[in-house]
């Protein structure tokens, strides 16, 4: 292995620019500054305040804003996330927790019937499956430490395309079909998403006076619109309506918590990512030590062996994830521990030798807690998730992933507001083993509890290259969030491939249960053969995973190189 880490280092001083001469597409480029998201209107509404003078704290809260209206599916007032930020003139780390929280009145076995089997339903749509949202107060804390422009004016591209109207893409009309036939139970919900209760056709512009006024009240008086006040008692009264147990006392309670970013090394560079409630950081870091010592350049993009050794890591990293991660409020979470390189070397070990060595993968860890249960398979095209990443001429870096959990969340929206309301109480543990919608499971440290945050995978993520901002990436699309942001790193890092290439290129994915190894359907029949031979139960199912949004910084000419994701109505908006 020592060999194999020498030769890694030496090939990493060819590929670090990250901006290959040869490429599949051309990645956006921009000297001023660049905002990358899964929501094209996002990176537009980001790029425009950039214009204006505002920093990319400004224009990642504009986006973040501009994404909630232009795609309610995927993330919104209603629901939460996590901002990472890095301030070019101080070298501060800022990890920003707006997750949501479990409401008072919340309970360990809420989503347990009479025979005290878990209800799936009742904690993915309806009132019951909505936790308290912090969306806002996180994006307003945001600006108010570091923001320049006016609040009132981060506010506004998002104001004016609720008032224009957002026109309905490839992908957006795409989630609309997969939510429409479960929309119905939402009247409020399907009269404003849908046109006239049908699938609207391409270009169909969205338009929401609603959420409009929603967005006015929050620019002159702030986040306390949501906290208290009519606004407030209507987003209560819909969740109770449907079963629900939110209060104007949780909404009034709401904090954000600012915490420590995770830190690792790989290869030189420093990832900083975000640390619980999200595992998404932890298990980042602990698959890129896992695959350090491997010279993965010399293997190859996407071969068999690559494939082989990453999805093997991905394994090892989400058995982990079921028993050691949740709220560290809550539950001492071992992140030293887990981050450490010992560890990953340890379980480097694990990852060959060929031929292909496996036990059952529920055997792994610790089989008295850790046994099989009817496993639970991804959504096949989950939208509930989105992505923004920002880079400034200053020298500022921000990555927010926010969300409202599954497509549209609870499915409510709040009558008379335009908010959509999440689903989030679904990313905890209903039940030891019991899978969650993505078919992630979790023990004790992700069980419900009054106040408690859900565990999520949003990996908001900036890489340092001599100390100074070099690449930021995140994803949508829960568990596999977590391997998209791992590939695009990867891509970049070791295959050397342009940003744009890198966040394109075929992924895979393993969460260790379900034990299936998933491809995207691009990956050549030859290398799924293989994996197949080495006695990978592989997957092609027909969706695609993620949503890389990626911005690389050329240390050498200080140009910005955006990554968007074809996958999703994406864009990059270089300046
Ligand atoms: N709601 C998806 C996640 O937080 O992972």
């Amino acid at each position: 292995m020592r060999a194999r880490r020498k030769l890694a280092l030496l090939a990493l001083g060819s590929v670090l620019a990250g901006t290959a001469e040869v490429s599949a597409a051309n990645p956006e480029w921009g000297w001023q500054g660049m905002v990358v998201s899964s929501v094209g209107p996002a990176a537009a509404a980001g790029r425009e305040i950039l214009i204006e003078g505002g920093n990319a704290i400004d224009a990642a809260v504009a986006a973040g804003f501009a994404a909630g209206v232009s795609h309610q599916f995927s993330s919104g007032l209603g629901g939460g996330g996590f901002i990472l930020a890095y301030l070019g003139a101080t070298g501060e780390v800022l990890a920003l927790d707006a997750r949501e929280v479990a409401p008072a009145a919340a309970a360990a076995d809420m989503f347990l019937d009479a025979a005290g089997q878990v209800d799936p339903q009742a904690s993915r749509l309806g009132g019951r499956a909505v936790a308290v949202p912090g969306l806002l107060q996180g994006l307003h804390e945001l600006h108010t430490l570091h923001g320049r422009l006016p609040w009132a004016r981060v506010v506004e591209p998002a104001r004016r395309l609720c008032r224009e109207g957002v026109p309905v893409g490839v992908h957006h009309r795409r989630m609309l079909a997969f939510a429409q036939p479960y929309l119905s139970r939402f009247p409020e919900t399907a009269r404003i998403q849908l046109a006239d209760g049908q699938l609207p056709p391409l270009g169909w512009k969205l338009v929401q006076p609603d959420l409009e006024r929603t967005l006015k009240a929050i620019a002159r008086r702030g986040p306390q619109v949501l906290q208290r006040g009519e606004i407030a008692e209507a987003m209560v009264k819909a969740t109770q309506a449907h079963g629900g147990v939110l209060t104007l006392e949780d909404l009034a309670s709401y904090r954000t918590r600012r915490r420590t970013a995770v830190r690792g090394y790989y290869r030189g560079l420093e990832i900083l990512s975000m640390p619980p409630p999200s595992s998404g950081g932890i298990h980042l870091v602990q698959m890129l030590n896992m695959l350090e010592p491997f010279d993965l350049a010399a293997s190859g993009m996407n071969s068999s062996e690559t494939i082989h050794l990453v999805a093997e890591a991905m394994k090892l990293a989400f058995a982990d994830r079921a028993v050691h991660l949740g709220d560290p409020d809550f539950y001492p979470v071992p992140l030293a521990w887990l981050t450490s390189k010992s560890y990953g070397l340890k379980l480097a070990r694990r990852l060959e030798p060929r031929p292909f060595w496996r036990k059952p993968p529920w055997l792994w860890g610790r089989p008295r807690v850790l046994r099989l249960e009817r496993p639970g398979t991804p959504p096949p095209d989950d939208g509930g998730t989105t992505h923004i990443s920002v880079m400034d001429a200053e020298g500022n870096a921000v990555a927010l992933t926010q969300t409202v959990n599954t497509l549209f969340g609870s499915g409510i929206t709040a009558p008379g507001t335009g908010i959509v309301l999440n689903n989030e109480m679904d990313d905890f543990a209903a039940a030891p083993h019991a899978p969650n919608a993505f078919g992630l499971v979790g023990q004790s440290a992700n069980a419900i509890a009054p106040g408690k945050r859900p565990l999520s995978s949003m990996t908001p993520t900036i890489v340092l290259r001599d100390g100074r901002p070099w690449l930021v990436v995140g994803s949508p699309m829960g568990p596999m969030i977590i391997t998209t942001v791992l590939q695009t790193l990867i891509n970049v890092i070791d295959f050397g491939m342009n940003i744009q290439d890198a966040v394109a290129a075929p992924r895979f994915h393993h969460q260790w249960r379900p034990d299936h190894l998933l491809l995207e359907p691009e990956h050549p029949q030859d290398v799924v053969a293989r994996l197949e031979d080495w006695g990978h139960p592989v997957r092609v199912p027909e969706f695609h995973f993620g949503a890389s949004a990626a911005i690389l910084r050329d240390p050498e000419t200080g140009l910005f190189w955006g990554g968007a994701d074809p996958r999703r109505d994406s864009a990059a908006a270089g300046y």
